[in-house]
């Protein structure tokens, strides 16, 4: 541990749950589905938006009310901790579309997935900040359209910033993945990628995950507790 300079770490559902924000897969305790009672095809991909626009903004504009009651936990502000103090490179890869990771103060943060506080104009192609609901098809604040739609990578879509994400992971020394099943790629794989290249690999997850047999080490139990001792470790 004490050669690592440069660190990566992505983060998935599981580091906002405490926060209360429903993951994507009920987990093996069989709690709630951020899906609701929706099917994924309905509300995550461009498919469903062209089919049936009111369900998929309706369904965004209640996602993004409900963040926005939500405060980061021990997880986030231990990450936000490390962000700060952290000689190294650091970048957290969040496939989360929640802003916590910002809240608690951390800065080095890229939203692969995107986010649900801008919204994207198909029109003008331009991303605005957003923290009101969709479903009136208010104007776009540059071009005037009333074609905004939610800034979330959907289903079929090609995630944000992939270029850097992979820079990123070729000069680490460390990947961590918190709180993400591994069930949906490009992230999935990102330890594939990290471990071919011979980099450090760190897992802490509630349970056992898709991909915990990758990782040299898998640390079980909640983000809230593992990340704050895993950083109070880094910065030791
Ligand atoms: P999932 O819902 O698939 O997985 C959440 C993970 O967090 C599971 O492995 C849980 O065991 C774990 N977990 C739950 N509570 C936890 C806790 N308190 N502490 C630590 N871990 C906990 O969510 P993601 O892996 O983030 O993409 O899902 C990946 C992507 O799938 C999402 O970004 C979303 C979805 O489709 C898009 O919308 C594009």
């Amino acid at each position: 541990m004490s050669k690592i300079r440069n660190i990566v770490i992505l983060t998935g559902a599981g580091i906002s749950a405490e926060s209360g924000i429903d993951t994507f897969r009920a987990g093996a305790n069989g709690g709630p589905s951020l899906w609701e009672q929706h099917r994924v095809e309905d509300v995550a991909t461009p498919e469903g938006f062209a089919r049936d626009p009111e369900l998929v903004l309706r369904f965004y504009d209640r996602r993004r009310a409900a963040i926005q009651t939500k405060e980061p936990n021990p997880a986030h502000f231990a990450l936000a901790q490390l962000d700060a103090e952290w000689a190294g490179e650091l970048l957290i890869v969040t496939q989360n579309v929640d802003d916590l990771h910002e809240r608690a103060g951390a800065r080095r943060v890229l939203h692969m997935h995107g986010e649900h506080l801008t919204a994207w104009c198909s029109s003008c192609d331009v991303r605005s900040p957003l923290t009101a609901s969709l479903i009136e098809r208010p104007p776009c604040p540059v071009c005037a359209a009333r074609t905004l739609r939610p800034d979330v990578v959907w289903f079929g879509e090609m995630p944000y910033r992939m270029d850097e994400i992979y820079a990123a992971l070729r000069t680490c020394d460390l990947f961590v993945s918190i709180g993400t099943s591994g069930a949906v790629y490009p992230a999935a794989g990102f330890v594939q990628n990290a471990v071919e290249l011979g980099t450090e690999t760190l897992e802490l997850n509630l349970e056992r995950s898709q991909g915990s047999g990758m990782f040299h080490e898998t640390r079980l139990g909640p983000a809230s507790a593992l990340v704050p001792q895993w950083v109070e470790e880094m910065l030791a």
